[in-house]
Order: structure tokens, then sequence, then C-alpha cells
């Protein structure tokens, strides 16, 4: 539906009276009536980088979720100020992780005489405490982006890798990158004692993969690649590395959301593709390249829209934004001074990966 054409103006105006005072980062995840006053879009490395280049903005109104916001804070100079617009806009796949959990586990390894050859890499999508976590044990974070050269890295360090806290984002990386095998990982459940794993398992596995997984993209099975194959003879299809291994196998490419618009945007006329991501950004890249001939289908026939990511929509972007101009500010985000400089240390290992 078309936005409130009065919020649209309300938003207008306040982004012009702050000027740039303001800057508004939008994950390509976002609704199009946010998208729509975004200054700048991407993935999470993008958005990570883009705050952080923008040392003159006062604030930084990240239209994402909250372990994005966290990050930029992070990167952030303290004068700065982030702001996200509705404070529920989590991330279940985070939340899958905690700092006592994490704890835990890396106790668990130093029973089993393996924590010391372990390098911890962390999905982006994890929260401050994890990142600080990483840092403080010698790890780097990732982001689907970067997690082949975040993985060789680690390999570089030690013996192991302790990937939180999306298992399928390690593993696919894991076998499709370096050359592991499916026997080469383990899963480390938080649920279970000693993570259900025995030390001699421990002892073994090359990655250790946190049992964690995003709801969104964990609902893509093979099926849903048979059928469209099926239904649609020729088509190629691209799906986010938060997929399953198996669904992951049988795409013809796996990519970030930027790695996917990029590869839209280079495909022949008359190409056609099943796009294995949030709804929002394949809705938006369907409209966009049907003038150009490119027939671009969701991977699944039910519907898949990532609900904290929408949480974030124009009325609360509006909100934010006349707060700001009227000089308060709501919904700031801000990380410890300790959890900061750990996190941070490890969010500047991935920005220095080569
Ligand atoms: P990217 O934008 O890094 O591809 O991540 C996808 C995602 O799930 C963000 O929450
Ligand atoms: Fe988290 Fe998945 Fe939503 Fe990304 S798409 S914010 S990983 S739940």
């Amino acid at each position: 539906a078309p936005s409130d054409p009065d919020l649209v103006a309300r938003a207008r105006a306040a982004k012009e009276k702050l000027g740039d005072r303001v800057f508004v980062l939008g994950h390509h995840y976002q609704r199009d009536e946010v998208i729509e006053f975004a200054d700048v879009t991407g993935d999470s490395f993008k958005l990570a980088r883009d705050a952080a280049a923008r040392p003159e903005a006062e604030y930084i109104v990240f239209c994402g979720v909250h372990f994005m916001a966290e990050s930029a804070d992070i990167l952030t100079s303290e004068a700065q100020q982030v702001v996200l617009p509705d404070l529920a806009a989590g991330c279940s796949m985070a939340d899958m992780a905690s700092a006592e959990q994490v704890a835990e586990c890396w106790d668990v390894l130093t029973e089993a005489g393996v924590a010391e050859v372990t390098v911890p890499v962390s999905y982006m999508n994890s929260s401050a405490d994890i990142k600080a976590f990483t840092g403080r044990h010698g790890g780097t974070i990732c982001t689907s982006s970067n997690a082949k050269r975040a993985l060789e890295w680690a390999f570089g360090e030690g013996e192991k890798v302790l990937f939180l806290p999306d298992q399928h984002l390690g593993r696919n990386t894991a076998v499709r990158d370096m050359g592991l095998t499916l026997d080469d990982c383990v899963v480390y459940n938080p649920h279970k004692p000693n993570g259900g794993l025995t030390p001699q398992q421990l002892r073994d596995a090359k990655m250790i993969l946190w049992r964690g997984h995003c709801s969104v993209h964990g609902r893509f099975s093979l099926d849903s690649v048979r059928e469209v194959r099926e239904r649609i003879p020729g088509v190629n299809v691209l799906v986010h590395p938060e997929c399953k291994h198996e669904v992951v196998a049988a795409a013809d490419q796996v990519g970030s959301t930027e790695y996917i618009i990029k590869t839209l945007e280079a495909a022949p006329r008359g190409s056609k593709w099943a796009i294995g991501t949030e709804l929002n950004l394949v809705r938006r890249l369907a409209n966009r390249f049907a003038a150009e001939d490119k027939e671009i289908v969701f991977l699944d026939r039910t519907v898949c829209f990532c609900s904290t990511m929408n949480r974030i929509d124009l009325p609360h972007l509006v909100w934010a934004l006349e707060s700001l101009a009227d000089g308060t500010v709501v919904n700031r985000i801000q990380v410890d001074a300790e959890t900061e400089k750990y996190a941070k240390l490890a969010l500047e290992r991935m920005l220095a990966l080569p």
C-alpha cells in the first residue's frame, strides 16, 4: 500500500530540519516506506562501515535491528548517538546466544583441552556481549559477505573455530569455501550439558558450530528448490548463506544481500531467478528489474518477512526523526564502555581482514 502522505511529508520535513546532523541507514530487509528515507542502504557489513564513515553526523538513525545499532554505536565516536526507531526490533538469531551460555561453552572447551587452539568467529548477528567475548578471546566478527576471509584468518591463528551463533553460515562457509567436510563440524547445543558433545568430539572437530539459526531463512527447504525448478524451467536459484546446508547445496549461487543485488544487476535480460532471502528485499528487486525483463520470484510459496525488521515502519521513523528535530533523543542504543572496548577489538579485526 502507498505510504500515508501526511507521514511522508512529516518525515521529509524533520529530515530537512536536521540536515547533515542526522544520517539514516537502512538495511536491505527494511520496508519500502522506510528505505525511501535512508541516506544509504546496504548489508550489515556495508552499513557498519558506512556508520563509521560519518563522523560529522550527530545522530545515526539505524533502520535495521538491535545488533546492527549496537555495532554502529561501537564503531562511531563517543559524541555520536545511535537511535533504533523501535526498540522491539531484535533478532531471534542473536537472542540464541547469551553471554552466560557462551562463557559456559568456553569452560567446556577449556575442560576438553581445546580452548587454547580455538578461535571464536562471531557473526555480526550477535549481541555486543558476544562480540566482546569474541574480542577477549582473540577472535573476529564476520558477516555473510566476508565469512570466508574471516575463517581463513581464524584457521591461520588457531586449529579450530568456534562459530557463533548461526550454525548454517558457519557450516556453509566451512564446507563450500574451506574444503572442510560435514564430519569436521559439530554442533554445540547450549541447552544440553557440555553442549551435548564429548571431549573427544570437541578434540576431533575443526568447526564447533553454535546451535543458532535464522527463523526466516530456516523456512526455505529442499522442496522449495525442487518445486521452483519444476515450475520455472531454466531458473537460477540464488540463496543467502543463512539457509540450511541442503538448500545451499542445491542452489546455483549463494551470497549476502549485497551479493544478491549485484548479481541481479549484472544478470542478462530475460534471465529468471528464484531468491531465497527476506521478502521485502525480494519484492523490491522483482519490481525494480521487471523493466529489464528479468523475472525474479521468491523461493518459497509462503510469506517470509523478518517480523522484527518489519517493526521499523514509517510511524516509528517519523517519531524518531521528529523527536531528534525537537532536541530529544529517543531509543538511544548505547553499549557500555567495557563491552565496547572488546567488541570493538573484534569488529576492527573484521574491518582489517584482507
Ligand atoms: P546481510 O545483510 O549481511 O546479508 O545479513 C542478512 C541478515 O539476516 C541480516 O539480519
Ligand atoms: Fe535476524 Fe534472520 Fe531477521 Fe536477519 S532475517 S534480523 S538473522 S531473524
